[in-house]
């Protein structure tokens, strides 16, 4: 008896996880394979990928254009939310992992598999999200994870890969672990473990550097309906357009990259460089616009449902309770959050030098300070009595 029958691998065309499917067939007695590889923007060529599965050993191999749901139901939730996990990561990688673990469900579910696998070492972040994005999604299925249990080095994959008749074309080894999307790309590794080298350039994909910005700065404006972007320099876009072309316009000026040391799930901290111009940029808007439409009480309230929503989705728990609970607050939020927020890309810059909504509640009247000005000064003195009689009645008695 293997350890399954019929299989939904997810597949990237790697060496890992092409390896895990001679893998699973010799070592774990698996009797069928089935590869799925999702486009969430990554910029390759999936049709090769297919055919490789097949030459793998697959007897079937999928190919899912997921990038509009990824958007759509990952991306702007979370910019909804303005996630920052640890303040400053924007959960690129992190989105796309629970988005991975539905499609290999409903495949499995179609195709009768017994489990589902992932390459995926036993020391990430991204393990955690698929293994408990999968028993969430469906308790019943097995998961399998193949190179968090064989213990090859990359060398040893190869080889044993090669074993079974498969090629690996000699490219330039890149030092680098890289995760890339539509959202953007996650580098670690190589010469970034010492977390005092400074990432060389040549790891930067999607922004300049400072160096070659233009030298002019550029303005644009987004339009958000309802906490969601819609538009650039009012061209309504489609959620996947709109991204794509963000990225181009913010990466051109050199905004959006992050370097950082975070903690791990699994406990350990690492060095991480991030590049997500338009996400980046989103999320600053956003927050912007509702610093104009929501209540005091909800925008400071909104910060720590903000971080525990930021903190599940880094940590694997989005199809949950919880999440689904802080939906329902989030969402409710958003009702008013529309208008639009300028922004000036200048030098590795995308500063919010304006905004604007119908829904606004800022009040000329009461800020001016001008002769329209229509706050009441007088009753500033009552309130501050009341306001500070604590303070005073506890100063009395200690001072
Ligand atoms: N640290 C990021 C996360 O946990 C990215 C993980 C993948 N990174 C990579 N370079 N392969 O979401």
């Amino acid at each position: 008896m293997g350890r399954a029958e019929k299989v939904v691998l997810a597949y990237s065309g790697g060496v890992d996880t092409s390896v895990c499917i001679p893998y699973l067939k010799e070592e774990w007695g698996v009797k069928e394979v089935i590869t799925l590889a999702a486009d969430l923007g990554q910029g390759e060529e999936l049709k090769p990928i297919q055919s490789k599965a097949l030459k793998c050993g697959a007897v079937e191999s999928l190919v899912e254009d997921a990038k509009e749901t990824f958007v759509k139901e990952y991306a702007f939730p979370a910019i909804q939310a303005n996630t920052l996990y640890e303040n400053r990561y924007p959960l690129s990688t992190a989105l796309a992992r629970p988005l991975i673990a539905k499609l290999l469900v409903e495949a499995a579910e179609k195709y009768g598999a017994d489990a589902v696998a992932h390459g995926c070492t036993g020391k990430g972040n991204d393990q955690v999200r698929f293994d408990v994005g999968i028993m969430a999604l469906n308790p019943n299925l097995k998961v399998l994870a193949p190179a968090r249990e064989w213990g090859m080095s990359r060398e040893e994959a190869i080889t044993y890969g090669e074993k079974f008749g498969m090629e690996f074309p000699v490219k330039k080894s890149s030092p680098y672990s890289i995760d890339r999307n539509l959202l953007g790309r996650s580098i670690e590794a190589g010469p970034l473990e010492d977390p005092m080298t400074e990432p060389p350039e040549e790891v930067f994909v999607m922004t300049k550097a400072i160096a070659d910005t233009p030298n002019e700065p550029e303005y644009i404006e987004i339009g958000f309906e309802r906490g969601i972007p819609v538009s650039i320099n009012g061209n309504q876009l489609n959620p996947v357009e709109l991204i794509t072309q963000l990225n181009e316009i913010v990466g051109n000026h050199g905004f959006g990259r992050i370097d950082m040391i975070e903690n791990r799930v699994v406990g350990i901290k690492s060095r991480e460089i991030y590049e997500t111009p338009a996400l980046l940029a989103l999320i600053n808007a956003h927050r912007d616009l509702e610093s104009l439409t929501l209540t005091a009480d909800i925008t400071n309230y909104k910060q720590g449902i903000e971080q525990t929503y930021s903190e599940l989705i880094y940590r694997g728990l989005w199809y949950s309770p919880l999440k689904e609970a802080l939906d329902a607050f989030i969402q409710k939020t958003q009702e008013r959050v529309s208008g639009s927020v300028r922004i000036k890309l200048f030098k590795g810059n995308a500063t919010i030098v304006g905004r604007k909504s119908a829904n606004s509640i800022y009040t000329p009247d009461l800020a001016t300070y001008g002769a329209e000005d229509k706050f009441d000064h007088k009753a500033a003195e009552g309130f501050i009595y009341i306001w500070g009689l604590p303070t005073r009645v506890w100063a009395e008695k200690t001072k």
